[in-house]
């Protein structure tokens, strides 16, 4: 297809892109052609910066000819594998390799296609575990406001993010929802560190309330994207940890966002210091290059799993992609990527630039709080630094912010009242000098437009 055609919108209103109102969109459509290493191309041959990793996705950067060329070697070797029946080389050995790097005693491994089907994947793990160590009755599900855990009506479910699932309510019964860390703006309109954790303590008041008998699990993202970057202090997930424990209610971290790398170590887990029972794992898993998820969890829990045929008590879940041998080969090549080069690392010395750079914006007056570890930073706007009001609705600032920054070549994650940065873990100072400069001049454009 030439340019004209990719562009026509007789075809393009054919499409439906991820929340996006396809209306908008095909005024002035985003068709992008390449990729390489931290930058995109478009149809019109315009470089654009990948601030955003595309979703938090492509951690070892676009065009990675190891990742590629594991992929095309194994295409001719097994490209599929019966799921019911068997298994296949890449998949042992990536499965095994997870577990080398997963925290704690997290080695069983279910491999998956997507987010969604990973946190859908903890959520039924935890209740039928539960069934099969003589809880049967603890079903409920704690998440967490502003939360995101995928698209499918389960994952949804746990999701607390109003838009996303108000059209598509009911949701499944037993999923209830507390508070996220925002101590920027505490809901309980308490202030760190004298507050000690109040909201991590909400959720035993509600476990408690609920009957602790009836409480699966507590689902939650450790670094929470929707609502900002929300970043907990360092006693938040210890205490929920301990108060799981105390109630044999399962911790499940959805680490989709937060995985292999991004936050400075392999997993968020490591960075805080806290193993959960059931980790979700996808996006960065194979770098976008392939779909690929997964489930780590406890081998101790894994135990409840086995018995005899007549006993049916293995994990009654699966999908016909999980634990594909091209996926698998392509989250082989990208774990090794990320070790042999030591991405965390990386991102532990890029984002600490990165952050630098954000918080010389303080002189404009309209930087709330900069949030986040490693390479998953988000800045927070407000109108008055002093009593953080924020921006008023119908100014948008961050969505003004994130367009004009898109216009100038640079890809980020924008809402009304913040703006998330998560570029390749390959990112160098150069490029972080680009991102920032473009940002830079488009929050004084914005600036210069709101004010007047
Ligand atoms: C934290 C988190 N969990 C789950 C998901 C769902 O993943 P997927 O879109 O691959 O189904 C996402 C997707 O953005 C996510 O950010």
């Amino acid at each position: 297809m030439d340019t004209e055609q990719l562009l026509a919108s007789e075809t393009l209103r054919h499409m439906v892109l991820d929340l996006r109102q396809m209306q908008t969109f095909i005024e002035d459509p985003l068709v992008i052609t390449k990729a390489d290493g931290v930058w995109y191309e478009d149809v019109h041959g315009r470089r654009i910066m990948d601030g955003l990793s595309g979703i938090f996705v492509v951690t070892v950067g676009h065009n990675n000819r190891r990742v590629i060329g594991a992929i095309k070697a194994q295409l001719d070797t097994i490209a599929f594998a019966p799921p019911l029946h068997a298994t296949n080389p890449p998949a042992i050995e990536l499965v095994r390799r997870l577990g080398e790097v997963t925290p704690g005693n997290l080695n069983t491994i279910k491999l998956l296609s997507g987010g969604s089907e990973a946190t859908e994947a903890a959520m039924k793990l935890a209740r039928q575990y539960h069934k099969q160590t003589g809880h049967p009755n603890k079903y409920k599900i704690i998440a967490r406001y502003y939360g995101y855990h995928g698209a499918t009506m389960g994952a949804l479910s746990a999701t607390g993010t109003r838009r996303r699932k108000t059209m598509f309510e009911p949701m499944l019964p037993g999923f209830l929802h507390v508070h996220p860390p925002t101590c920027f703006r505490c809901p309980y309109e308490k202030t760190y560190p004298a507050c000690d954790v109040f909201c991590a303590r909400t959720i035993e008041d509600m476990i408690q309330l609920e009957g602790s008998d009836t409480v699966a699990a507590v689902i939650l993202e450790p670094i929470g994207n929707t609502g900002g970057v929300v970043t907990p202090p360092a006693e938040y997930l210890p205490a929920i940890r301990e108060l799981c424990d105390r109630h044999n209610v399962l911790l499940i971290f959805d680490e989709i966002i937060t995985g292999f790398g991004r936050t400075g170590q392999m997993f968020a887990s490591h960075t805080f210091g806290v193993t959960p029972d059931i980790l979700c794992m996808g996006k960065g898993m194979s770098s976008g290059y392939i779909p690929l998820a997964g489930i780590a969890f406890r081998d101790t829990m894994a135990e409840a799993f086995w018995g005899s045929d007549e006993d049916e008590v293995e994990f009654s879940h699966g999908h016909t992609y999980g634990g594909n041998p091209v996926a698998a080969a392509a989250g082989l090549a990208c774990l090794a990527e990320i070790v042999e080069r030591d991405l965390p690392a990386r991102a532990r010395e890029m984002g600490a630039y990165l952050r630098s750079r954000l918080e010389s914006l303080a002189e404009l007056g309209i930087v709330g709080e900069i949030r986040g570890k490693g390479l998953l930073v988000g800045i927070e706007f407000v109108k008055n630094t002093e009593t953080r009001e924020p921006f008023g609705p119908d100014v948008k600032f961050g969505v003004q912010v994130g367009k004009t920054a898109l216009k100038k070549g640079l890809l980020t994650r924008f809402d009304p009242n913040w703006i998330a940065f998560a570029p390749p873990l390959i990112v160098n100072r150069e490029h972080i000098d680009y991102m920032m400069d473009i940002f830079t001049d488009s929050v004084k454009e914005t600036l210069k437009k709101v004010r007047g």
